[in-house]
């Protein structure tokens, strides 16, 4: 059993987040909750007051910057609880999220974390999206330069990214076999009302990627 980092970001598919958090706490996993502003428009008061239940600690940017102004040996959530996990799960990813941490941006508490990660603890990455968006250039472009602070092979990367394929770049990067893992999303009938690639991938799928993780980290 591990101490899980779930981030959530915004995403429709935050609206799955319950079901995620209690199949997580089900299999023994400790969990700490960090969810970024607007992931929080997707949950209703019950499913927010469930997850602060079946969580640690639920932790938003309020806690990252509490208060007025800055106290003394105030303590400091990204590093505290990047210290703390021994892997993350971010489902869903958003094409934003995605964006920021492949450049290095970090300027909301989730992302701060990962600006902050030790790239030894294994990782699992669940993006959900419209089909545009997840067909765009930038997600497999991003996702390859995440990958690679995970070491994944930049050759494979260059040929991923020549094909323009998210679905090619993921199963390369899943093959690696690195401490990454990407549960690969589905298609169906996305919030929207379009058909397409993009719908965050099933919880059991997302529980697999993290138990491979998880076996490699120990193998
Ligand atoms: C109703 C609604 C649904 C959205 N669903 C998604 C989504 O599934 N995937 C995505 O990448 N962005 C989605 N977005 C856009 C993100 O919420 C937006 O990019 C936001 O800035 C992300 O912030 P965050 O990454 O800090 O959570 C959605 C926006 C709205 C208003």
């Amino acid at each position: 059993m591990a101490k899980i980092l779930l981030g959530l970001t915004g995403s429709v598919a935050t609206i799955k987040a319950t079901e995620l958090a209690r199949a997580l706490q089900a299999r023994g996993h400790e969990l700490v909750i960090a969810a970024t502003s607007h992931s929080q428009y997707f949950l209703v008061a019950e499913e927010k007051a469930e997850l602060v239940q079946v969580s640690l600690e639920f932790v938003t940017d309020s806690e990252e910057w509490p208060g007025n102004s800055y106290t003394k040996g105030q303590e400091i959530p990204h590093i505290r609880l990047g210290e703390w996990a021994d892997a993350m799960v971010i489902a869903p990813l958003d094409a934003n999220t995605l964006a920021k941490i492949a450049l290095g941006l970090s300027d909301n508490l989730l992302t701060s974390m990962l600006r902050a990660w030790d790239f030894s603890k294994p990782m699992v990455l669940a993006p959900a999206m419209n089909t545009r968006m997840w067909n765009h250039p930038f997600t497999a472009l991003h996702l390859g330069e995440f990958a690679k602070l995970y070491g994944w092979k930049s050759e494979s990367s260059q040929k991923s990214a020549e094909n323009n394929s998210s679905i090619k770049i993921c199963e390369s990067i899943n093959l690696d076999s690195t401490g990454l893992q990407i549960a690969l999303p589905v298609e169906k009938v996305l919030a929207c009302g379009d058909f397409g690639m993009g719908a965050m991938a099933p919880t059991e799928a997302i529980l697999w990627a993290l138990d491979n993780v998880l076996e490699n980290r120990r193998a």
